[in-house]
């Protein structure tokens, strides 16, 4: 199976959570890709195609977004897809109008699967969202394995 895991990542926390899925998923061909790299042919034969992103403002990257923006309409029929973010631990540490308006707002992950189901891809996990330390990580204890349970669902 032809595997794509299409990431962005400011400080490098959404990195090694891609990281960690590509190696979980221990298909024949899998690639893990920043999304500037992400060259307009390569999607052509994905199978799976993850994508994750850091959320900065309760959405995806900008990069992640235009990337999102920029596949054309159908051409993910047929081809299974999931989304994760990172974003930051809402605890009574962060200021109370955070935590409203992330209530209100959301993380990433969700609108890139929209996005990705939009563009005819069929979504085969809820999206998920792991948690850094801070605003710029380090990943909270166990995320990774968290990461890896959550790839099992979707491993081919
Ligand atoms: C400018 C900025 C905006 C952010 N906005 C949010 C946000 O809306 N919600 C959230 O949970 N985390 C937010 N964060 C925390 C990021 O999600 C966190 O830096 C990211 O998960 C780290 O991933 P990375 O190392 O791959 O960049 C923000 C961080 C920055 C620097």
């Amino acid at each position: 199976m032809k595997i794509m895991i299409i990431f962005d990542s400011v400080f490098g926390n959404t990195e090694k959570i891609a990281k960690s899925l590509g190696s979980s998923l221990g298909a024949e061909e899998v690639k893990v890709i920043r999304v500037n790299d992400v060259k307009s042919d390569q999607l052509t034969g994905v199978q799976l195609l993850v994508v994750g992103s850091p959320t900065r403002g309760f959405r995806p990257t900008k990069p992640i977004t235009s990337f999102l923006r920029n596949i054309p309409n159908d051409s993910l029929k047929g081809v299974k897809v999931a989304a994760f973010d990172t974003r930051i631990t809402i605890d009574e540490k962060v200021p109370l109008i955070l935590r409203f308006l992330s209530n209100i707002f959301g993380y990433a992950a969700k609108p890139i699967a929209e996005k990705l189901v939009e563009k005819g891809g069929e979504l085969i996990v809820p999206p998920e969202g792991f948690i850094v330390k801070g605003s710029e990580g380090p990943l909270k204890e166990s995320e990774l394995e968290r990461a890896v349970a959550w790839v099992k669902q979707i491993k081919p």
